[in-house]
This record gives structure tokens, sequence and C-alpha cells, in this order.
């Protein structure tokens, strides 16, 4: 069945606070878009990919696209509703079963092996799923003041990353759900969650960063330029 992909790529990226969003900021002479693309499309040769993108986005170019089967996608308010109207653009063109996979173009450091990983266990799981790793520091819980009011037990806490993902049907469902209860959306996996689904959790690399703050680019760049950083483990 075929796999889709969709990339919700319309955001501002506020908090890096550079000129461009961070999407088209530059890696080693690409822009992190190119990069998460050519990551997916690796991993994915056959996948199709549904891009979400501003209405008013001045640097996109469809160069950086490898997907021989791919089209472009009008970005929302929230990144849940760049991603919804992706789902509505597959209305009638996916097939319930087939797998679709949400993926930040803000993370071109997603290891291929976490990827190929990631399908794998989703073919066989009914609440779709997510790349995740565990929380490796003691958290703590702060007031408005910065004090520290109490320590989180980090006891089953994962950090969740991209990619996300169920069968169309069920993300769908998901989404609709979501919609009619005015569930606020942060990922995939919140939406399935509050359908009462338990989707799994895929442990994968922990530096799958999500470009945020600059000092995120850099450290995107160091790995990225890096020959076989992304070898297994
Ligand atoms: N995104 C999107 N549509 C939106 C908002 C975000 O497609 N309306 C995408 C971003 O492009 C990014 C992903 O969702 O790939 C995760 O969002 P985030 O990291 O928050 O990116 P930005 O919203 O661009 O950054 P910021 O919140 O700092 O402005
Ligand atoms: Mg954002």
């Amino acid at each position: 069945s075929q796999l889709w992909l969709i990339v919700p790529a319309a955001g501002q990226g506020r908090r890096m606070g550079a000129a461009l969003p961070k999407q088209y900021l530059d890696i080693a002479g690409r822009p992190v878009l190119a990069h998460t693309l050519a990551r997916l499309h690796a991993a994915f040769p056959d996948a199709a990919l549904r891009l979400c993108l501003d209405a008013d986005d001045a640097h996109f170019s469809p160069e950086w696209v490898p997907f021989a089967d791919w089209e472009r996608v009008p970005g929302g308010r929230e990144r849940a509703d760049s991603v919804t109207n992706a789902l509505a653009a597959l209305e009638g063109v996916a097939a319930d079963d087939d797998l679709v996979l949400v993926h930040d173009v803000a993370r071109p450091c997603v290891a291929l092996d976490d990827l190929r990983r990631l399908r794998a266990v989703l073919e066989t799981s009914p609440g779709g799923g997510l790349l995740a790793a565990p929380v490796a520091d003691t958290m703590k819980r702060a007031d408005a003041d910065g004090h520290v009011v109490h320590t989180v037990s980090r006891e089953g806490l994962w950090h969740a990353m991209t990619p996300q993902g169920a069968t169309y049907r069920v993300l769908c469902r998901a989404f609709a759900h979501a919609r009619d209860t005015r569930v606020a959306l942060t990922d995939e996996a919140s939406a399935l969650e509050a359908l009462g689904l338990a989707p799994r959790l895929v442990p994968g690399r922990r530096d799958n960063l999500k470009i945020t703050h600059p000092e995120d680019l850099s450290l995107a760049t160091r790995l990225l330029s890096e020959a076989a950083w992304d070898a297994p483990l």
C-alpha cells in the first residue's frame, strides 16, 4: 500500500528570531527543508509527499523536493491546522489502510534507520505511534518566578519527536474527533490519545532534534556535516 508523508512547513520560526523562517536557513549549502526532504526520500523513495507551505511563502523552491509524487498544501494557523489541510487534500486519494507519517520540516537530523523502524512498527500498530526518547534529565516543576516547586519523577516520561502517524482512516478520525471536542493538538499522538487510543512509543535517537532556537541550528549543522553521524548506534 502507499505510504503518505505529510511535512508541515508553514511555520514562521518566531523563536529562532532569524530574518527567514527556520526551514529556509542554510545548513552546509542547502536549506533545512531540503535536508529534511532528502532524508525522508532516502528512507522512503516510493512515498508520496504533501508539503504544507504558507500561502505567502516567498522562499520555497520545488528544486528541493526529491519526490516524484508530491503536492503543495496551504498551511493553517497552527501546526494542527496545516496537518488538517493535508489530510483533507488526501480525501479520495489515500486508501483507508494507507500509512500516513507526519514529520516536522524542522527535524532534518532524523536517522534513516529510525524512519524505517518506525514504519515497520506502525504497519502493525492499530493506535499509531511516534519516534520518542526517554527523558534523561531530572525534571523540575517551577513557579512563574523560576523557583523550583518540586521535582517531577522522570519515570515513564518521554520526549515526543516526529515522525508520528497512523493509518489514514485512524488519523482522520482522530483529527475529526479533536475538532468536534475542541481538544487542542500539539501533535498527532495527542489526537490519537483523545480518541482513546494508545500510540506506540518507538525509541529513537536523541539527536533527532527540532531546530527551534539558534543553538539548535549550529548543533544540526555539526551533525549533518559529520560523515556517517547516523550510522546505527
Ligand atoms: N508548522 C506549520 N504550520 C503552522 C505552524 C507550524 O506547518 N501554522 C510547522 C513548522 O513549519 C514546523 C512544525 O510545524 O515544521 C513544528 O512547529 P514549530 O517547531 O513550532 O515551528 P514554528 O512554528 O515555525 O516555530 P515557532 O513556534 O518558534 O514560531
Ligand atoms: Mg510553532
